[in-house]
């Protein structure tokens, strides 16, 4: 059994690797990682940016998840497979996506 641990202050910063795109990111708590994708030049398609939508949903490739979208059933939010970047953050201090 693997121990998750605990959410992070959400002050907190969260790491990004965009493992596709081949680059880190350090996101700022007043910045999603939507938003920080993007200024990277990451092209994200147009939709709700509020956790409704489930557009944004990204592939996990490390780290685990704080979902905070009203999209991911309990199941998927348990397995941790994918995320919606436009409101979940992090419970570790570093997320590879698979971006
Ligand atoms: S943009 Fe709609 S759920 Fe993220």
């Amino acid at each position: 059994m693997s121990v998750v641990p605990a959410p992070e202050q959400p002050a907190a910063p969260v790491q990004v690797v965009c493992a596709t795109a081949g680059f880190t990111l350090v996101v700022p708590p007043e910045t999603s990682i939507l938003e920080a994708v993007r200024d990277a030049g990451l092209e994200v398609p147009p939709a709700c940016a509020e956790g409704r939508c489930g557009i944004c949903e990204t592939r996990v490739l490390e780290g685990h998840p704080d979902h905070r979208d009203g999209v991911l059933t309990a199941e998927e939010r348990a397995l941790g497979d994918t995320m919606m970047i436009c409101v979940s953050r992090a419970r570790t201090g570093r997320l590879v996506l698979d971006l």
